[in-house]
């Protein structure tokens, strides 16, 4: 890239709810750690958005700054990357307001997302409603380009799109239009237990995932323990779905291709090919369970990041935030 070419910016987040899996590591995290250098990365503790659910509030706190670690464990560099709790940056619930304006209830009807927890939800609240517009102005108040996450945030990052576009008509251009960044491979983890459903951090049975704090013998047993089918054979076939999650599982921990996992099965039973899988899944996340203990505790030097964190991210969006309101007819504020 041209030095004097601005670097092109990158944001995503995660809710502090449940405990971070490999699913969010393979489908958003590893990505975020490859997109540092490239790109200005914004990475987010959505608090606000773990709210639509029942929350116990010192856990809550807690596992924020547990995610926090996490993130730097994973490889999130602080010197590159800002690190950001939503709930730092006021801008993100004023830009929510304004965009709720301009959102439709058809298109919150229509939400796959809060289709799914309102049906298993006994408290279906307007936040829970509301959550795609919260994360649109995640989005769209730092004008990020591109949005690494899972194939499951696609149908949310559309509806940001289509916010961005519809208030850059009726005003004028003001907010970038967002990419999604989904591999192709490894978008959709799907539960151990029951691979036709997706694997995610606030299963209420652990079986279903392995977190990335899930100590050696607990990943064995989990795998161990992973519906597959009554084949024999190491197939990737996507009519096969438990065996077929985990060689994506495989793929994306040892970096080889499917094609070539199968080939190095052939032959081999189910139980080889799950120790080996339960054996990289180990190897991969060791390093990650190391650094997280050395840093988790270290609580002077996460809040020091997160007010680093906060400041600049205050900056960048405050720029957002008063562009929008002057254009919307607001009476500026004086200072
Ligand atoms: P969540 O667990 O819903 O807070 O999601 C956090 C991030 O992980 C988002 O980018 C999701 O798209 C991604 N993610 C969540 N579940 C999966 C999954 N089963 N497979 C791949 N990515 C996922
Ligand atoms: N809705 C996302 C999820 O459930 C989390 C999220 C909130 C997000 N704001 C975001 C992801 C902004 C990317 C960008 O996973």
């Amino acid at each position: 890239m041209d030095k004097t070419e601005k670097k092109k910016r990158v944001l995503s987040g995660i809710q502090p709810s449940g405990h971070l899996c490999i699913s969010n590591h393979i489908g958003a995290m590893k990505n975020w750690v490859k997109l540092q250098d490239e790109y200005e990365c914004v990475y987010l503790i959505v608090d606000l958005h773990s709210l639509t659910v029942n929350q116990n509030p010192s856990e809550l706190r807690q596992r924020c700054y547990s995610y926090i670690a996490q993130y730097l464990a994973c490889g999130i560099n602080p010197d590159k990357s800002l690190i950001v709790v939503q709930s730092h940056v006021p801008a993100h619930a004023e830009l929510t307001w304004v965009l709720n304006t301009i959102t439709y209830l058809g298109e919150l009807n229509r939400m796959t997302q809060f289709k799914d927890k309102s049906k298993k939800e006994k408290n279906i609240n307007l936040g829970l409603y509301t959550y795609p517009v919260l994360m649109a102005s995640d989005i769209l108040l730092y004008q990020a380009d591109l949005v690494p996450v899972g194939a499951d945030q696609k149908q949310h990052l559309e509806l940001s799109r289509d916010l961005a576009h519809r208030f850059n008509t009726k005003y004028s251009p003001t907010f970038t239009i967002p990419d999604p960044f989904i591999p192709k491979q490894g978008g959709r983890i799907m539960s151990l237990q029951s691979p036709d459903s997706k694997m995610s951090k606030s299963d209420d049975n652990p079986n279903n995932y392995i977190a990335l704090l899930d100590e050696p013998s607990v990943i064995l047993k989990k795998i161990k323990r992973a519906v597959t089918d009554s084949n024999t054979d190491i197939k990737y076939d996507e009519s096969r779905p438990g065996l077929y999650n985990l060689i994506n599982i495989y793929s994306a921990y040892s970096g080889q291709k499917p094609s070539d996992i199968e080939n190095m099965y052939i032959g081999k039973m189910y139980s080889d090919f799950k120790n080996d899988l339960a054996e990289i899944i180990i190897e991969s996340l060791q390093p990650i369970q190391k650094e997280y203990s050395k840093i988790f505790n270290d609580k002077e030097y996460l809040d020091k990041l997160l007010l680093d964190g906060a400041i600049k991210a205050r900056y960048i969006a405050s720029k957002t935030l008063t562009k929008v309101y002057r254009k919307i007819g607001l009476v500026k504020k004086i200072r």
